[in-house]
């Protein structure tokens, strides 16, 4: 009898045993214990496209680029809230907000002017997360490693994310490639490699629609995620102002974001990375004068081929999004224009999804989209809306982008006339 309560009690020892993990971060932040990798890192200067896709993008390579934007005319503009409020003064963009910095995928997404969100991150929970408004798109040259022609073909979008710091987002991953550059603040990047360690994607991405883990990253329980073992290694990558960070799609990452804190990443559409041509034949650098800035690539990528539209017209289906209220919304995104401030378009969208509405219930519902597709000629017609509107819209944001322009000088050499603190980042910056 005593002998088999010892049995027992040595028996719930060892079970005890094996079941707490042996893991040095069990309970502690996502990535935080190790063991690291050592990330390939460019300093100075953005490497060419031909460099970069051979080594990094068709490799699915991550690398650090540190202190690339050093130089760039326009980083200053983000040191200070007063530049930005003077720029965003009568503004009426409106942008999308996160109300919580800890991530959580289900929260309220609040919707505001630039003026406002600039009256009130500071204060409160908010961290804007939206494509790079179009008033400040001016300001955004596309980096130098996408600055030929095939090269910029993959670009897809340019999204801002602006927060007072301590912001923390939760494990994922992107269909994109991504190269995320920090204006202000500082970043701090966890990268787990997927191609080397394909069992770990499988296991805590548990959220597979969205895919995103439900792992706490402050408090991480290595028992649950047993398949982040010893053998794992991370990359941790720390961002300052001026670095930027090329993350390959599907790599699993976390990130963290401490101060008053910006930064843009281009994403870049994974399937035309992989068929991008670069080579010294197709790839001519553009001259520094003739860089593209955001404002001067051709939107939009996605909607203006066939094959492209389609594709966009059956992800906004798989994603719920099928009413006219949702069509606009989405379109006007991708468009990057609001279908509804201008009542000629938003008739001519109107009879574009009436077409594909063929059962007129207000719900645009895959098989309706595939009858139209396999109808040739209902299908041509259908796209020469949505041109008629793409034209439409071009001619007119040609006109805002015009008025923009003489602002900032001003607004950035207002700052000769402002006090010290003011001139000195002046000296520093530009
Ligand atoms: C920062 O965020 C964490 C949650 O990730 C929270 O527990 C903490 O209180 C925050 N710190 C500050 C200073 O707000
Ligand atoms: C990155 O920053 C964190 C937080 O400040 C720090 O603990 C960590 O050691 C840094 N990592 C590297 C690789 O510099
Ligand atoms: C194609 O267009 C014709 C003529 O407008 C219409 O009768 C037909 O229902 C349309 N088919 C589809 C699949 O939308």
């Amino acid at each position: 009898m005593f002998y088999y309560r010892q049995l027992i009690l040595i028996n719930f020892f060892l079970v005890y045993l094996s079941a707490s993990s042996q893991h040095s971060g069990h309970l502690k932040p996502f990535g935080s214990s190790g063991p690291f990798e050592q990330i390939d890192k460019l300093t100075n200067d953005f490497p060419d496209p031909i460099l970069f896709f051979e080594n990094y993008a068709f490799k699915s390579h991550p690398v650090l680029f540190r202190q690339v934007l050093a130089n760039d005319l326009y980083l200053s503009l983000w040191n200070k809230d007063k530049k930005l409020k003077k720029l965003f003064l009568n503004n009426k963009e409106i942008v999308h907000v996160e109300t919580r910095k800890k991530e959580s995928r289900k929260q309220n997404i609040l919707t505001m002017t630039m003026t406002d969100f600039l009256k009130r991150y500071q204060s409160e929970e908010l961290y804007l997360v939206e494509e790079v408004p179009k008033l400040v798109r001016p300001y955004f040259t596309l980096p130098k490693c996408l600055q030929c022609e095939p090269a910029i073909e993959t670009f897809q979008v340019a999204m801002l994310w602006f927060s007072s710091g301590n912001t923390s987002s939760v494990v994922h991953t992107d269909d994109y490639d991504n190269i995320n550059c920090v204006l202000q603040g500082e970043k701090q990047f966890i990268l787990i490699d997927p191609h080397t360690y394909k069992h770990v994607a499988s296991q805590i991405i548990d959220n597979p629609s969205g895919s995103f883990s439900s792992i706490d990253v402050d408090r991480v329980n290595y028992d649950k995620y047993s398949s982040l073992d010893n053998d794992i290694h991370y990359y941790q990558v720390n961002l300052t102002r001026g670095d930027c960070l090329f993350i390959p799609a599907l790599w699993i990452h976390q990130v963290r974001s401490s101060d008053r804190n910006i930064a843009v990443n281009y994403w870049l559409n994974h399937a035309r990375v992989k068929n991008a041509v670069i080579n010294q034949n197709t790839c001519e650098l553009l001259k520094q004068s003739n860089l593209m800035t955001l404002d001067t690539i051709t939107w939009p990528k996605e909607l203006s081929n066939l094959e492209g539209l389609q594709d966009f017209m059956f992800d906004l289906i798989d994603e719920g999004a099928t009413s006219f209220k949702d069509w606009t919304r989405e379109f006007s995104k991708d468009l990057n224009f609001d279908l509804h401030s201008n009542t000629g378009i938003i008739t001519l969208f109107a009879e574009f999804f009436n077409m594909i509405d063929t059962n007129e219930n207000g719900f645009i519902a895959v098989n309706e989209l595939e009858l139209l597709l396999d109808d040739n000629n209902n299908m041509t017609a259908a796209f020469e809306i949505l041109q008629d509107i793409v034209n439409l819209i071009e001619i007119k944001s040609g006109k805002d982008v015009q008025s923009n322009n003489q602002n900032i000088d001003e607004i950035l050499s207002g700052d000769e006339t402002e006090k010290d603190d003011d001139i000195n980042l002046k000296h520093e910056d530009l």
